[in-house]
């Protein structure tokens, strides 16, 4: 009984001196950032592998597309703008006229047969590469955001 009082009014000392709880929330808070960072860096690896195998053909290894056949990723108003719709995109392809930077490009994009965490994995690299700077997309984003694309 004498520790129980003891240890409260210890916690409630450490709580009027403003230590307690915020510290807490603290720890709690670098806690789960620490987690996304190791996961950033996890699906910038994983992503990077899906998009050697899947995507640079065609926008090319450094990300800047291939004339007006391709367009870029890299600072790609387009892509940053609109994570949404990019997964969209890369799940069912697209074919129909769109701007990007400025520059205008009506060519065919197919569909990609990846499940949603590699479509999370090559978001989070193609979005944090080249000076981009999304940084992570987790799978539980893209699971919505491909309920509810539009027709591609
Ligand atoms: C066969 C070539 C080809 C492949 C492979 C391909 N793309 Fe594309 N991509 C295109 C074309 C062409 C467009 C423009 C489509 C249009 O005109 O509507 C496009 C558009 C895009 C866009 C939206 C425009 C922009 O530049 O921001 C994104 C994002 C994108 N692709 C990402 C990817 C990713 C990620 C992969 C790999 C999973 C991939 N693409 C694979 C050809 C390709």
């Amino acid at each position: 009984m004498r520790s129980n009082y003891l240890i409260g009014l210890l916690a409630m000392t450490l709580f009027a001196c403003g230590g307690g709880k915020g510290q807490e929330k603290e720890e709690k808070k670098s806690e789960l950032s620490s987690r996304d960072e190791v996961r950033l860096k996890q699906y910038q690896v994983e992503g990077a592998k899906v998009y050697a195998t899947y995507c640079a053909n065609c926008h090319q290894q450094d990300g800047k597309g291939l004339a007006s056949l391709y367009p870029p990723l890299a600072g790609a108003d387009y892509l940053l703008e609109n994570l949404p719709r990019a997964a969209c995109i890369i799940k069912n392809g697209q074919s129909k006229e769109i701007v990007v930077n400025g520059e205008t490009y009506n060519q065919m994009m197919p569909g990609n047969p990846i499940t949603n965490l590699e479509i999370a994995e090559v978001l989070t690299y193609i979005g944090n590469a080249w000076g981009n700077d999304a940084g992570l997309v987790g799978v539980k984003d893209v699971d919505k955001w491909l309920e509810e694309c539009e027709e591609n």
